[in-house]
């Protein structure tokens, strides 16, 4: 069979955070797991990815910490790249969009695009925060929704309903670093216009009837709505720079040159191989399949304006052949998020686990149609179940059965039973199936499978119980045994996408001359017509035990879980330090004259006097008041209500029409402190 041609992308993370199991469920996953299969087909292939270093979240990080947005790119590209390695990800390169490659390639696609007449230029309305002094770009704001009023839009996109916002249109926006209100200031930036190639992109989309139905809806809810122009710059100072002339204190727009990234990553493998115009085999080739994994909140960007991007250069660069956007991952039945931490980070993860549980659980409960949950005790249980019970158990029986009545091998037997052939059949066609799942994205599918294959073995095992035929009759248990065999070879080769390393445990019991990759997918296409001898058998899969799993749920739930509106009201202990509570005794009350709210009362704290005015008269007599002990702010700024001087503010509670003082329990001197 011809060899098929791929080069496969995962969305670049922000070089701003760790990873969580919803980017991995998303677009990381899924895509090392195609890459995989299709490096077993023995296709050329090629994985790339790379962290995204600019951008509102890395500047914004950087602000935060008071440092350069560099150090803070360096460290998560660093983290990021660290935590892939322990997932035995398998991208042939992994790069970052900070580097001087991909500021030259994505400055001449810029350029490229001006010059074919793709870019306008517009003075327009942008927000400025007179306080920071700066205009607010994407997530240096937020606000409300202007499409489904969720309260905690950002400048760029909605996360509640997933539409692109442009800032502008924020209702009631407050600038994230200060939290005052931005004014409108004018600015001029550059537009791609990409209405002009809405023929182009219409016409491209339509011929993509594979795509996941999730996918084309959106695309085509974009089109309908009609393409506007779209800003590509910003006026921030983190960035590849404006490629223009009068752009100074201007930076190319992230999502501009993000997926520029899959390029520039491309040309540093090239190099980095020592064949340096090999990255245009990847980019330049008709017959190549461009694959971009992302999450769903990815899909406009690289189903519109990306692909506008490619359509307007001078080379003919090759198209997305497919995106196959992920659904959502929750994790416990809640949405996860950073901010209020509702997330498990796969680096503490690979504390506690080595990669292979989580690839499976996150691979048979793939987000591939619907959102799913992460659930921890879920994930204990399919691992336990599917892995060690299922497909560990039958590997172990069998190969221990064979080892110690076979001479160390798994037999050959001198004929098979028509039955048996029957069942050489089936796996034929389950592995038909699986290569079909995994060639259209149904990890799950998959999965399914392959368990369901393991199953059957220990079920074959059972029926046909090797060890009771053994002695009265061993040609038939060698048949049995090869059998299970066979069924044991396609397990190791089929699961090696999703569980790489448990894969090759399995393989390495097996001891063929070749690894994995070596004998491939069509390795299987040949019935094992030889003994196989067997190596020293491990266990494949340790259950998980439910203290770790416990331990997981207590720290989740530890976490802090407050919602970012409750943080952002909430003051640390240092501010609260700042108020001076006291004891107060009234001295002396009197109304103020033409306010027939507030009484004007004498107080004593500790060795002073002070005169506060009260909006209490409605609720108590002066004369009640004498005497009384109270509690006070006593280090508020003096102000002057109804042309007196309050020195401090009383504590009282309110409900609705109701006010009542709060009285110390117990008698204890004025002046006291509160704490
Ligand atoms: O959403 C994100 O995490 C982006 N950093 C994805 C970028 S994908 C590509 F365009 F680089
Ligand atoms: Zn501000």
């Amino acid at each position: 069979m011809a060899i098929e041609k791929y080069l496969v992308t995962s969305a670049l993370p922000y070089a701003n955070g760790d990873l969580h199991i919803g980017h991995l469920a998303g677009a990381y996953l899924p895509a090392d797991i195609f890459v995989r299969f299709q490096k077993l087909l023995g296709n050329d292939v090629i994985y790339i990815c790379g962290t995204d270093e600019h951008g509102t979240p890395i500047s914004i990080k950087a602000d935060q910490k008071k440092v350069p947005p560099r150090k803070i790119v360096d460290k998560y590209h660093r983290r990021i790249k660290s935590v892939f390695a322990g997932l035995n990800f398998c991208f042939d390169n992994f790069s970052g969009t900070a580097r001087p490659v991909h500021y030259k390639i994505s400055r001449q696609f810029f350029t490229n695009l001006y010059k074919n007449g793709y870019i306008t230029t517009h003075t327009n309305k942008q927000l400025y925060c007179p306080h920071c002094k700066r205009f607010l770009p994407d997530r240096y704001v937020e606000g409300e929704c202007p499409f489904c009023h969720s309260k905690e839009a950002r400048g760029d996109q909605c996360d509640a309903c997933g539409k692109l916002i442009d800032a502008i249109q924020l209702i009631n926006p407050v600038c994230i670093t200060c939290g005052h209100n931005p004014i409108i200031k004018e600015t001029t930036n550059w537009f791609l216009n990409l209405p002009k190639f809405s023929d182009k992109l219409k016409k491209w989309i339509e011929s993509k009837t594979e795509w996941k139905d999730n996918v084309k809806k959106f695309i085509l809810g974009w089109l309908k709505s009609g393409l506007k122009e779209r800003a590509i710059t910003r006026d921030l100072d983190w960035g590849v720079p404006v490629p223009i002339e009068n752009a100074k204190g201007k930076v190319i727009y992230v999502w501009f040159e993000a997926p520029i990234g899959y390029i520039s990553s491309t040309i540093e493998w090239a190099e980095r191989i020592g064949q340096p115009e090999k990255w245009k085999d990847y980019w330049f080739d008709k017959d190549r399949k461009l694959i971009h994994f992302i999450g769903k909140d990815n899909i406009p960007f690289h189903t519109i304006i990306w692909p506008a991007v490619l359509m307007g250069q001078d080379e003919d660069y090759i198209l997305p052949y497919d995106v196959p956007a992920n659904e959502f991952l929750n994790l416990e039945g809640r949405r996860i998020s950073t901010s209020r931490n509702w997330a498990v980070w796969v680096n503490e993860y690979l504390e506690d686990f080595s990669a292979d549980p989580l690839r499976y659980y996150l691979a048979a409960n793939a987000p591939e149609n619907k959102d799913c949950d992460f659930v921890w005790k879920e994930f204990q249980e399919k691992y336990n179940t599917d892995l060690a019970n299922i497909l560990g158990n039958f590997v172990n029986r069998v190969l221990k059965f064979s080892d110690k009545n076979f001479n160390h091998e798994i037999p050959f037997p001198t004929k098979l039973s028509a039955k048996n052939k029957e069942i050489l059949e089936d796996i034929s066609s389950v592995r038909d199936n699986v290569k079909q799942f995994y060639k259209t994205f149904k990890v799950r599918k998959a999965c399914k499978s392959i368990i369901d294959l393991a199953r059957f073995g220990n079920q074959y095992f059972d029926k046909t119980s090797p060890w009771t035929t053994i002695k009265s009759n061993p040609d038939t248990t060698a048949e049995a045994i090869y059998i299970c065999g066979e069924i044991i070879r396609n397990l190791a080769i089929m699961i090696y996408p999703i569980i790489p390393s448990s894969a090759e445990r399995l393989w390495n019991m097996l001891n063929f001359d070749k690894s994995i990759l070596e004998y491939g997918w069509d390795g299987l296409l040949v019935e094992q017509n030889n003994p196989i001898k067997i190596g020293k058998i491990e266990t494949l899969f340790e259950k998980i035990p439910d203290d770790i799993i416990e331990k997981q749920i207590q720290k989740l739930k530890g976490n802090n879980i407050m919602t970012k509106e409750e943080s952002k009201e909430t003051i640390d202990f240092e501010t609260f330090k700042k108020l001076d509570l006291r004891i107060a005794e009234i001295i002396s009350a009197e109304k103020v004259k033409n306010a027939d709210k507030l009484l004007k009362l004498k107080i004593a704290v500790g060795d002073n006097i002070k005169q506060i005015i009260a909006g209490i008269a409605k609720h108590y007599a002066v004369e009640d008041l004498i005497g009384k002990k109270i509690l006070i702010v006593n280090n508020l700024k003096p102000t002057i209500i109804k042309g007196e001087k309050s020195e401090a503010m009383l504590l009282a509670a309110v409900d609705g029409e109701k006010l009542t003082l709060l009285i110390p329990d117990k008698d204890i001197p004025e002046g006291s402190k509160v704490l």
